[in-house]
């Protein structure tokens, strides 16, 4: 099997209602990690050159749903299911990230965290 060329890290933290941090799949559902999946099997790479992983909490909460994108180590804040498809065509396949939903360099792991 050929090594995976980039591999998508979708959070799917659940926290319970009202905490201050938030979590990136409230419900507990995963729907955003099987809608990646789904879209890459849609294009036929899936687990072939691309993967999409459930992942735990990447500590950017406050700016979830939280994905990022290795290995241009790119980090997406505030995912919705409707951007999957442009995460998808955009970057994966077009090698050119969304910046609309970038966590930009400044702000990863910085002063945005409450608690
Ligand atoms: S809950 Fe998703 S980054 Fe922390």
């Amino acid at each position: 099997m050929a090594k995976f060329k980039k591999h998508i890290f979708v959070c799917m933290n659940t926290r319970e209602a009202g905490h201050p941090r938030g979590s990136c799949d409230p419900t507990g559902q995963g729907e955003l990690q099987r809608l990646f999946k789904t879209k890459l099997a849609e294009r036929g790479i899936a687990n072939s050159t691309v993967r999409a992983n459930k992942c735990g909490c990447l500590d950017q909460c406050e700016l979830g749903p939280t994905v990022v994108v290795y290995p241009e180590a790119v980090w997406y804040g505030h995912v919705r299911p409707e951007d999957v498809d442009e995460i998808i065509a955009s970057h994966i396949v077009g090698g050119q990230p969304v910046e609309r939903l970038v966590i930009s360099d400044a702000v990863v792991n910085t002063t945005h965290k409450k608690a």
